[in-house]
């Protein structure tokens, strides 16, 4: 496949989507062609699916049926966003994607990250990213900053603290199963900073894409 596939971790409040935006406007400015979507949703049938995911009022939600829900939303995703856009040559900036639901539901929701991995495999036919940025935040951290920029709560936001500290348990386990791919940015300081990094990452891949 042409394009690149760029993915991006991280717990609550870590500031992703910031990040991408501004990725995003400076890889247009720099001429590539790139396009950014999220999950869970991205697609019209994937934010249907994210809508029972995420709804406060699903309290009974049982977790393998989140991590098939998250799974189904995902490739439904992959088939009609992501594959399309790389086979044009698109750099793909993704907000979450596999490793999420390994940190979240197999994790944090103690699923097991082999069973959540292999559900995964099996929804994306093994598609996994070529570059994933992981935005280190401690939970306290994020989550302080969320009630401070007022943003909805979801169900998973609404969790105790002890939940998302299993989170970024689980996240450290991926960073050593896909050390390859994965770029661990000290998320805990000023935007601006984070985003440098960010982008001088992203200018030493390039470099070694330069078919793109
Ligand atoms: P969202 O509002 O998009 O949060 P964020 O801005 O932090 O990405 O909600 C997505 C929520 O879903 C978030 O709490 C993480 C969770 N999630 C999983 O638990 N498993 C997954 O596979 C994905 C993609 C997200």
């Amino acid at each position: 496949m042409k394009g690149l596939f760029i993915t991006f971790e991280g717990t609550e409040g870590s500031g992703k989507t910031t990040i991408i935006e501004h990725l995003y406007q400076q890889l247009i400015k720099e001429g590539y062609a790139v396009m950014k979507t999220r999950e869970p949703g991205g697609s019209l049938i994937s934010e249907q699916i994210r809508q029972v995911i995420l709804d406060v009022n699903n309290k009974e939600m049982d977790a393998l049926t989140e991590a098939l829900l998250y799974a189904a939303s995902r490739r439904q995703h992959l088939k009609e966003v992501i594959i399309p856009n790389l086979e044009k040559g698109y750099i793909v900036l993704c907000d979450r994607y596999v490793d999420s639901s390994l940190a979240y539901q197999g994790y944090a929701r103690k699923i097991g990250i082999p069973k959540v991995y292999q559900i995964n495999k099996f929804a994306t036919d093994g598609k996994m990213p070529d570059l994933t940025f992981y935005i280190d935040v401690a939970p306290k951290i994020g989550l302080q900053r969320i009630k401070n920029n007022q943003r909805n709560q979801n169900r998973l936001d609404l969790e105790e603290l002890s939940f998302h500290e299993r989170v970024y348990k689980g996240y450290q386990k991926t960073a050593k199963m896909f050390f390859d791919r994965y770029r661990i940015i000290a998320g805990n300081r000023p935007i601006e900073a984070v985003i440098q990094d960010v982008m001088e990452e992203m200018t030493v891949f390039l470099r070694n894409h330069h078919e793109l």
